[in-house]
């Protein structure tokens, strides 16, 4: 009951208005003494789903049903004090209104229907498989449609542990998370996952994830390799070339190369630890003689370092030596007395030879001595010095040879002593042929000597005569 005696002009004004919104309000609202109740089977639709909606109320004789709503509806059904219908094709967030007549006056009833769709994309932006150690990573993850956007959050994650979560806001929404890269995030799956939170609506939990993005992280360090080669290298021997570089991570998956001028070396490679290790065998041969530039390369995380050196391939044989007129040719040189014997010395084009005694010549000449043997050369050694200069290094080789010189021509004392030797035994069968035939008839045997009778020895002093 509203009092009609006067009141304290401050309570006129709010009680003026209540009494207009009265009047104005549609006829049937003020009789409205029965609902219109709006039942929505699922208050939250998925995206293009459909629904029943149930009007319905206690007026005992209630007229003109209907339901208002710009989604495309059909009526699935009405008896006493209700009429379904279900509404097809929802796609956005709605509301809707039931409104009949009841005595009358008209009653209305409304509700919500709010739509729910899933993320179409969600995907973390592509990131180098290798970042280094140390440096900062940016994750972004970017999420496309989704909705409602109130329960969506998108959440970045290093392996299951959340490492930023943050509602989606925007179309796309672009979510961002940094972290600082370290050794242990070597071989983490990094990815990005949104959580459409629809429990309140009893609904559940929707999750949808982005491919993992696999990392690798790296040390690469600033220092270059570690390259030992050796300077030198003669034709035919073999030389270690080893290259190492230490505080790399992950060490064994660095890659390491060795390359000769353009060929490439097939290194040993072995890790342990932070470090690396190439080892290759050079062997040294004529194709390869000259100056070559050994490199040593090792990439990890699509960075390199590397660290060059020089090695020198060279051929120094000899020094040989040669003595012409000699006639013995076994271990020692032997020439016969006053014959002209010619010592050379030679070894290669690029070698400095010194024969003892021979005057001097230059790089790549051969040296010759030329000298009559005498009596005076016998047992004499001939020495030769070879000196070759390869990139500053001054190599030395040397050889001797010995000379032998015979007393006298000695085939002529061959043949005067074969001559002798002939004659000698000529003269003692002429002398048994003369003893055992010649002289049979006066020949006696002694039987209490076995000695020849002297007559016979006549021809043995005779011989001995001539000999002396
Ligand atoms: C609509 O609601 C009324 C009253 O609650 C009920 O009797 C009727 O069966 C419902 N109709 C449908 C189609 O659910
Ligand atoms: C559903 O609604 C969307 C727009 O809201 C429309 O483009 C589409 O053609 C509709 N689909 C059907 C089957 O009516
Ligand atoms: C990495 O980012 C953090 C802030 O996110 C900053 O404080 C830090 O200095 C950065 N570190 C490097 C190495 O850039
Ligand atoms: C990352 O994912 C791959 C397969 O996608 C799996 O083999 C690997 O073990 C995962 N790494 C970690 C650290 O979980
Ligand atoms: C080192 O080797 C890698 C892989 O072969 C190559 O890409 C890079 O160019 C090399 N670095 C240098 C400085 O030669
Ligand atoms: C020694 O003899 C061999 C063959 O018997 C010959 O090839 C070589 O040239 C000779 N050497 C000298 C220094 O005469
Ligand atoms: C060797 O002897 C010959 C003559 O017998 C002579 O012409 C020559 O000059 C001599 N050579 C040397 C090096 O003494
Ligand atoms: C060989 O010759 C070089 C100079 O050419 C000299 O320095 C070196 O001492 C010599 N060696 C011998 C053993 O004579
Ligand atoms: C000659 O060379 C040998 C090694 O080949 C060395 O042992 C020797 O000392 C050298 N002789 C001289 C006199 O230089």
């Amino acid at each position: 009951m509203v009092p009609l005696g006067p009141l304290p002009g401050t309570c006129w004004i709010p009680l003026i208005s209540l009494l207009l919104v009265y009047c104005l309000l549609p006829p049937g609202a003020q009789g409205q003494k029965f609902l219109l109740q709006v039942e929505l089977q699922d208050p939250v639709v998925p995206a293009g789903g459909s629904l029943l909606v149930n009007c319905s109320t206690k007026c005992p004789n209630p007229k003109l049903i209907s339901l208002e709503t710009f989604l495309l509806k059909e009526p699935v059904g009405n008896g006493l004090g209700w009429a379904a219908f279900r509404l097809s094709n929802v796609t956005t967030d709605s509301n809707v209104l039931c409104s009949g007549f009841c005595n009358g006056s008209q009653m209305t009833g409304s509700s919500n229907i709010t739509v729910y769709r899933f993320p179409e994309h969600v995907e973390l932006a592509s990131m180098s498989l290798w970042k280094p150690v140390g440096k900062n990573l940016t994750l972004r993850c970017s999420v496309k449609g989704g909705a409602p956007r109130t329960h969506l959050s998108v959440l970045l994650l290093r392996g299951e542990e959340v490492l930023s979560r943050q509602l989606a806001v925007g179309e796309p929404a672009e979510v961002t998370a940094t972290v600082l890269v370290s050794r242990n995030d070597h071989g983490a799956n990094f990815s990005c996952r949104t959580e459409l939170d629809l429990r309140p609506q009893g609904l559940g939990l929707f999750q949808n994830n982005s491919a993992p993005s696999h990392l690798r992280t790296f040390v690469l360090p600033v220092t270059p390799p570690r390259l030992i080669v050796p300077r030198l290298l003669e034709v035919g021997t073999s030389g270690l070339v080893d290259c190492t570089l230490d505080g790399l991570f992950p060490a064994s998956e660095a890659q390491v190369q060795l390359v000769l001028g353009d060929q490439m070396l097939n290194p040993k490679v072995s890790s342990q630890g932070d470090t690396l290790k190439a080892t290759a065998t050079v062997t040294a041969n004529t194709e390869l003689e000259g100056t070559w530039k050994i490199v040593c390369n090792v990439t990890l995380g699509g960075e390199s370092q590397e660290t060059q050196e020089n090695l020198t391939i060279y051929s120094f044989w000899g020094p040989i030596m040669n003595l012409s007129g000699t006639i013995m040719n076994l271990s020692e040189p032997t020439v016969l007395e006053g014959t002209t014997v010619n010592v050379t010395c030679t070894a290669g084009p690029r070698v400095q030879v010194m024969l003892d005694g021979a005057p001097a010549v230059t790089t790549g000449q051969l040296a010759l001595l030329q000298l009559n043997a005498t009596q005076r050369d016998d047992k004499r050694s001939f020495f030769c010095n070879a000196t070759l200069e390869v990139d500053g290094v001054v190599l030395h080789r040397n050889r001797s040879v010995q000379l032998c010189v015979l007393s006298r021509n000695p085939l002529t004392v061959t043949i005067i002593i074969a001559v002798f030797v002939t004659l000698g035994l000529l003269v003692v069968i002429a002398a048994l042929v003369y003893v055992f035939w010649g002289r049979s008839d006066i020949y006696h045997v002694n039987r209490g000597s076995n000695r020849l009778p002297l007559t016979t020895e006549q021809p043995d002093e005779a011989l001995r005569e001539q000999l002396s």
